[in-house]
C-alpha cells in the first residue's frame, strides 16, 4: 500500500486505477452504504449495516488515492497514513468513551467536522484553481459547499454546547432582537457572497466572504432552539453536511462524494421529517417556535388537586399478583436514571412469574431519535419485547398493567382530547387503557412541552415516586423477597 502511495506520490501522472476503474470502485462501495443504511434500520442489524458503511468508505478513499484524481498531483503518503491514523485514535476512543447519554453530543460534533471538511476541501479545489478555467458548474458548487458546511459546522458547535448543558452557559441570552430579520439578512449575505464569487472567481476573499457569513447565520438559526429539540436540530444538520458534502463532490468531480452526501442529505431529511410527524409539529414550530404551557391551559392544581394515588413498591408488586400481561413504557426519565438494567432484572423477576412483558416504544421517547432503543439493547432486553406505537396501542385494553418509567408527554391523553393543548394531535401511547397504571417518576413535575398530565389523576393509576432506578431496585426487592 505506503509503496503504492508511494509510486503515485510522484505525480508522474501515473494511476493505478483509471478512471473506469475507480469508477467501478466507486459503485460498490455506494452499494455497500446504501446496505449499511437499511441495516441501521433496525437494532439488530445495526452492527452489520455500521460495518459495511465503514467497509464502504475504505473502498472509496483506496479508489481516490491510487485513482486518476491523485495521479496528477505530488503528494506526501505519510500525511495519508497520520491522517488515517489520527481519525481512526478519536474515533476509536470516542466510540469506547462516550457514554450513551453522551452519544447526541458525539453525532453533533462529527456533523460539524463533516461540513467544516467540506468546506476546506471546496477552499482548496477553489485556490488550486485560481489562474485556471474553473467552469460555472465548479464556481457554483464552491460556492454552495463553503455555504452549507460553514452553517453545518458552527450550527453544529452550538448544538453540541447546548446538548452539554453547561451551567455557565445558561447565562448567555439565548435570542436577540430582529433574530429572524438577522438570519433572513445572513442568508441573502450568503446568497450574494455566492454570485460574487461566480463572477470573479480569482478573488480569494470571496469565498471566506460566503464562509463567514454563513458561518455566523449557523451560530445565530441554532443559538434560540431549545436544547430538547436539539435531536431535530441535528439531523437537519447531518443532512445539511451531506449536502456540503455532494457540493464538494461537485467540485472535486468524485461521484462517490456525490453519492454519499446526497444519501447522507436525504435520509437526515427524511429522519428529521418522521421526528417532526412523531410530535406533531412542523420544522418552522421546531425552529421558530417555543413548546410549552398556553396560557388558558388547565393548571397543575386543576388536574391533580386530590385525584392522584400514590403507591409503595410493596403496593405495586401486588399489582402483578394474577396479572398476565404486563406493558413497560420507558421514557426520558429512565434514561436520565440510567435504570436500564434494574428494568431488565425487573423483566426476568416478571416472566419468572408467568407474566408476558413487552415494551411500548414511542418514536420520540427520550431527548433523540432510537434513544429507548440503544438503551434498552444496552441492558441485554430482547428486540422481540420491543414493540412500536402502532403495533401496541390497539392491544392497551387487553394490558393488566402497563408500568410507566420517566415518560410523560409520550402517555398524556390531552393529546387526543384537547385541541388546544400544545401536543393537541401528537400521537401518543394509549396507556390510560390498561386495566391498571402505574407510573414512576419523582414528582408530578412536568414533562418537556411543560403541561400537566391527566394520567397521573385518573382512576385506575398510581404514582410510585422515586428516581427510575431507585424505585425499580426496591420493586425488585419486593418481587424477589415474596417469590
Ligand atoms: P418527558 O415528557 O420529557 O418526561 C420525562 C419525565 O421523566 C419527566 O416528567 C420527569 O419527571 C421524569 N424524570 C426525570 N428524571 C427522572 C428520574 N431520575 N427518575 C424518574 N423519572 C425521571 O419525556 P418523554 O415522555 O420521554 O417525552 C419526550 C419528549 O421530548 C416529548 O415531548 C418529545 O416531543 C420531546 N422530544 C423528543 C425528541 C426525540 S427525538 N426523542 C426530540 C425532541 C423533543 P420528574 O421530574 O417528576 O421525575
Amino acid at each position: 500500500m505506503i509503496g503504492a502511495l508511494t509510486t503515485l506520490a510522484a505525480g508522474d501522472g501515473t494511476a493505478i486505477l483509471g478512471r473506469q476503474g475507480s469508477d467501478v470502485v466507486y459503485l460498490i462501495a455506494s452499494i455497500f452504504f446504501i446496505l449499511g443504511i437499511k441495516g441501521l434500520t433496525h437494532p439488530r442489524t445495526a452492527v452489520r449495516g455500521n460495518q459495511f458503511g465503514a467497509f464502504g468508505m475504505l473502498l472509496a478513499v483506496l479508489a481516490t488515492v491510487l485513482g486518476p484524481a491523485a495521479a496528477g498531483h505530488a503528494f506526501d503518503p505519510t500525511m495519508i497514513v497520520i491522517g488515517i491514523a489520527i481519525g481512526a485514535v478519536i474515533g476509536g476512543l470516542a466510540a469506547i468513551r462516550v457514554q450513551m447519554t453522551g452519544m447526541p453530543q458525539m453525532v453533533a460534533i462529527f456533523n460539524g467536522f463533516g461540513g467544516i471538511a467540506s468546506a476546506f476541501v471546496a477552499g482548496g479545489a477553489f485556490l488550486l484553481a485560481i489562474g485556471t478555467e474553473m467552469s460555472l458548474q465548479g464556481n457554483i458548487a464552491i460556492g454552495v459547499s463553503g455555504m452549507i458546511g460553514s452553517v453545518t459546522f458552527t450550527g453544529s458547535i452550538v448544538a453540541f454546547f447546548k446538548l452539554l448543558d453547561l451551567r455557565s452557559l445558561r447565562k448567555f441570552p439565548s435570542a436577540i432582537p430582529g433574530q429572524r430579520f438577522l438570519n433572513a439578512l445572513l442568508f441573502l449575505g450568503a446568497i450574494a457572497a455566492c454570485v460574487w464569487l461566480v463572477q470573479d472567481s480569482e478573488n480569494t476573499t470571496t469565498y471566506w466572504t460566503v464562509c463567514a457569513l454563513a458561518a455566523v447565520l449557523g451560530v445565530t438559526l441554532t443559538t434560540p432552539i431549545g436544547g430538547a429539540d436539539m435531536p431535530v436540530v441535528i439531523a437537519l444538520l447531518n443532512s445539511y453536511s451531506g449536502l456540503a458534502a455532494a457540493a464538494t463532490g461537485f467540485v472535486i468531480d468524485n461521484n462517490v462524494l456525490i453519492v454519499s452526501g446526497s444519501l447522507v442529505g436525504a435520509s437526515g431529511v427524511i429522519l428529521t421529517a418522521i421526528m417532526c410527524k412523531a410530535m406533531n409539529r412542523s420544522l418552522p414550530n421546531v425552529i421558530f417556535g417555543k413548546l410549552g404551557p398556553s396560557a388558558d391551559g388547565p393548571s397543575a392544581d386543576d388536574v391533580y388537586g386530590g385525584k392522584v394515588k400514590s403507591a409503595s413498591p410493596d403496593e405495586v408488586a401486588m399489582l402483578f399478583d394474577g396479572a398476565q400481561r404486563v406493558v413497560i413504557v420507558p421514557g426520558y426519565g429512565m434514561a436520565v436514571a440510567q435504570a436500564q438494567h434494574t428494568v431488565r432484572d425487573l423483566t426476568n423477576l416478571l416472566e419468572a412469574m408467568d407474566i408476558t412483558v413487552e415494551f411500548a416504544i414511542h418514536p420520540v421517547a427520550g431527548r433523540m431519535p432510537g434513544h429507548m432503543n440503544v438503551l434498552l439493547a444496552e441492558a441485554d432486553i430482547d428486540y422481540d419485547k420491543l414493540k412500536e406505537m402502532d403495533e401496541i396501542n390497539p392491544t392497551f385494553g387487553q394490558v393488566d398493567v402497563a408500568l410507566v418509567i420517566g415518560a410523560n408527554d409520550v402517555v398524556n391523553p390531552v393529546a387526543r382530547t384537547d385541541p388546544n393543548s400544545p401536543i393537541a394531535g401528537m400521537p401518543i401511547l394509549d396507556v390510560d387503557k390498561a386495566r391498571t397504571v402505574v407510573v414512576v417518576k419523582r414528582s408530578l413535575s412536568p414533562g418537556f412541552a411543560g403541561i400537566p398530565n391527566p394520567l397521573f389523576a385518573m382512576d385506575n393509576t398510581y404514582m410510585m415516586f422515586g428516581d427510575g432506578k431507585k424505585a425499580i431496585m426496591e420493586l425488585n426487592a419486593v418481587l424477589k423477597e415474596n417469590a
